[in-house]
């Protein structure tokens, strides 16, 4: 088990390199598995859910070569339609492999996903939108298994725009019969970098990023390479992480419309932000001012996956600041680890009621969950003293290189295997 070591208070001074999105990656490996010919995906993050994934593509008799940071994928191999248990059970991206393998072998058996425990995490919208493309399902004992003659395409309307049911569901349409219209899809980019990785290769869909996808039905797809966006997630938790500690850190790679919702908060905390080309350069001279309220919602709303770090911002600013998680039921887990710091924080329901304190003091916590962990790791390098973050196994599941990049950033911070 891995902790990380940190002493707070520095200004934080540099440049970050952002990487390819963990949220982009993770469907798009899942979407390898619907063409015979060779897929390499570029600047692919050194993180556990991307391992995973490989490991459950090999699983299914993929062989997949990792170069770099580049992944080459040939699916030419796959023979298996099960996704192991154990694997399924590590993350929650596994259930994006039911379209593909549906749409490849006709049938699918896996167990109920895994990942972050922030909360209930159904998968009904999957499987009804699955159904509607005329999958027959059978839930039981733990597993889903799935099959189906022939996929059809059919209209189907979301009840809520869930990003992994709009995946997969593109998924098992890109090769079904005919046209699937998805209504109230979600529009995150990462909709948008499947479709476009889709199209690259040979798929026909339009419409990802607004909340209605047309997917015609192609009978084959080919290969090639391509390069994910870059995860706005990770970029979003360094902008926290500079207006936290103060200093002036440079994004490379780095997508500033995908963070419009941020980046507005950060505004109103004071912080300078300006950005050219792919880069983003971030200068915070004093305490952060109060931010009112942070309401997380679809994007492109305040995105949920940037609540816990927002949170702990909000827990030095001067002033007040209401946090209200509208997608996840648990996702204030880290609350508790932060209050050990200090922050003067009251959770009630879906609510995080912030009262924001002078400073942080270090101490030791332990990580919940991937955000909650990083979030968690912000609120040390800005706190005086020391601090232990235990668990980061966690955070190694969605950031690659966390404590490299942060020490080339004048971050005092090391990795220490117990
Ligand atoms: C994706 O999870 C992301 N994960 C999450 O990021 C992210 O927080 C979430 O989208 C929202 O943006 C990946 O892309 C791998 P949802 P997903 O389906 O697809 C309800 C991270 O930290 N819902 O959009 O699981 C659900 O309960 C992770 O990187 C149903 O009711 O999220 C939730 O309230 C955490 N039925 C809401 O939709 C369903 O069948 C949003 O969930 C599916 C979802």
């Amino acid at each position: 088990m891995d902790k990380y070591i940190i002493n707070g208070g520095n200004r934080l001074y540099g440049e970050i390199d952002i990487q390819s999105a963990k949220n982009s990656v993770l469907p798009i490996l899942a979407a390898t598995v619907l063409t015979d010919e060779r897929v390499t995906l570029e600047n692919v993050p050194q993180i556990t859910d991307v391992r995973n994934m490989l490991r459950i593509l090999e699983c299914l008799g993929c062989k997949t070569v990792l170069s770099g940071n580049d992944v080459q994928i040939d699916s030419s191999c796959a023979v298996s339609y099960e996704i192991p248990s154990t694997l399924a059970h590590e993350l929650r991206s596994s259930v994006f492999l039911l379209g593909s393998v549906i749409s490849r072998f006709h049938r699918a058996k896996i167990a109920y996903p895994g990942g972050c425990d922030i909360g209930l995490r159904p998968i009904d919208l999957h499987l009804k939108g699955l159904k509607r493309l005329g999958v027959r399902i059978d839930e039981h004992n733990g597993y889903i298994t799935c099959e189906c003659q022939r996929l059809k395409g059919n209209e189907i309307m979301l009840d809520c725009p869930s990003v992994g049911a709009t995946e997969n569901i593109m998924l098992a349409a890109v090769l079904a019969e005919g046209r699937t219209v998805i209504k109230n899809a979600a529009r995150e980019p990462e909709i948008e970098d499947l479709q476009n990785f889709l199209n690259s290769v040979g798929a026909n869909i339009s419409g990802a990023g607004s909340g209605t996808i047309v997917i015609d039905g192609v009978s084959a797809l080919g290969g090639g390479s391509y390069r994910p966006i870059p995860d706005r997630i990770e970029a979003g938790t360094y902008l926290i992480a500079a207006a936290m500690c103060g200093g002036r850190v440079t994004l490379n790679g780095a997508n500033g419309e995908m963070l419009s919702s941020l980046l507005h908060k950060l505004y109103e905390n004071g912080c300078k932000i300006a950005q050219k080309d792919d880069k983003i350069t971030i200068q915070a001279d004093s305490r952060p001012r109060s931010v009112k309220s942070v309401e997380t919602q679809p994007y492109p709303g305040f995105p949920t996956d940037l609540q816990a770090q927002m949170t702990a911002l909000c827990a030095l600013s001067a002033g007040s600041s209401v946090i209200t998680e509208n997608l996840f039921e648990t996702r204030f887990k880290f609350v508790p680890e932060l209050r050990k710091m200090g922050a003067d924080i009251t959770v009630a329901d879906r609510n995080a009621f912030v009262s924001g304190v002078p400073a942080l003091r270090g101490a030791t916590v332990v990580a919940q969950d991937l955000r909650g962990g990083a979030a968690l790791v912000l609120a040390a390098l800005a706190a005086d003293g020391r601090s232990e973050i235990l668990n980061i196994s966690h955070i190694d599941r969605g950031y690659s290189a966390m404590e490299y990049k942060l020490r080339a950033v004048s971050a005092d911070i090391v990795r220490v295997t117990v």
